[in-house]
């Protein structure tokens, strides 16, 4: 395993919601009702998610986001700061944070409905959030925040310097004016191909694709394609944001070693319930890494 050299920082910018999760055996379709197995809260969100899981694996991580004035808010900002992300860019604005109702089935699979509450408002970037992004490393963003704020980090981020990795999630039209400031797009196989020739641009395209790993190309034609260790599966909520935040982390170490690490940190976060509390560390992915 390649030794680690030294510490990234990473501005990530993007949506804090709590995640409302039904666990059933099997997920309703339209008009029908089912028994649930399970009932939890989870600190969640893209955003978050990437926050922790990128300083967990091995990050030096800033979040730029905001929570509302509710019962939720407190505890949605422990989850940061329980492992050490900084808050201080976390702005509170008045109404309701994010939430998630989230529907797990018993194959691990999942349905989610966001409603983004405080991330909407997220629609100005601060004197002091320019400044983390234009001292930081990596930008990490995803879309549930609205779209011109991310265009702007995107491009305040270019003009310093600083490496873009966009995970474009939940899909939806991107500008090309905003592709042309992101190194690194994480994508998953369907959002690959809902955005087709959008991603060609991009020097930088790493693309999940769940049990059966992850590819990457680079603008070179530089191809790889990773495995995913075999787990047994109890929720793949938040383990496409798990694999993104590592992969910002492990990114300064090249796209092999980033694939292998984040790989490995996606798979482990499929093991357990939630999002956020499913994330692992940095010493759960190395040991995963040795005892494969
Ligand atoms: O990617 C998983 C996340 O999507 C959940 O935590 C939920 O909050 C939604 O943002």
């Amino acid at each position: 395993m390649a030794e680690k050299t030294d510490t990234p920082s990473i501005a990530v910018l993007g949506s804090i919601n709590m995640d409302l999760v039904a666990t059933t055996d099997r997920r309703p379709v339209p008009g029908e009702t089912v028994l649930g197995t399970g009932f939890a809260m989870v600190p969640g969100g893209k955003g978050s998610n990437q926050a922790i899981a990128a300083q967990r694996a091995g990050g030096a991580v800033q979040f730029l986001g905001a929570v509302g004035d509710d019962v939720f808010a407190a505890e949605l900002r422990r989850a940061l700061t329980d492992s050490s992300v900084g808050v201080e860019q976390l702005r509170t604005v008045d109404g309701p944070s994010g939430v998630a109702a989230i529907v797990v089935d018993g194959g691990g699979e999942n349905s989610i409905i966001v409603v983004g509450g405080a991330n909407t408002r997220m629609t100005e970037l601060t004197e002091a959030d320019l400044a983390v992004i234009a001292a930081a490393d990596i930008l990490l963003c995803q879309l549930e925040i609205p779209l011109d704020t991310v265009a702007a980090a995107a491009r305040h981020a270019r003009a310093n310097g600083t490496t873009v990795l966009l995970n474009p999630s939940p899909v939806q039209h991107v500008p090309a004016e905003l592709w042309a400031n992101v190194d690194v797009a994480v994508v998953n196989s369907g959002e690959a191909e809902q955005l087709g020739a959008d991603l060609d641009p991009v020097a930088h395209v790493v693309v999940t694709r769940g049990a059966d790993g992850a590819v990457y190309r680079g603008r070179d034609g530089e191809q790889l394609s990773q495995p995913s260790p075999r787990v047994e599966v109890v929720d793949t909520t938040g383990a496409g944001d798990t694999f993104t935040g590592a992969l910002a982390a492990a990114w300064h170490r090249g796209p092999e070693w980033a694939l292998t690490w984040a790989g490995t940190a996606g798979a482990l976060a499929t093991t357990k319930l939630g999002a956020s509390t499913s994330i692992p560390s940095e010493e759960e992915i190395s040991a995963a890494l040795t005892t494969k």
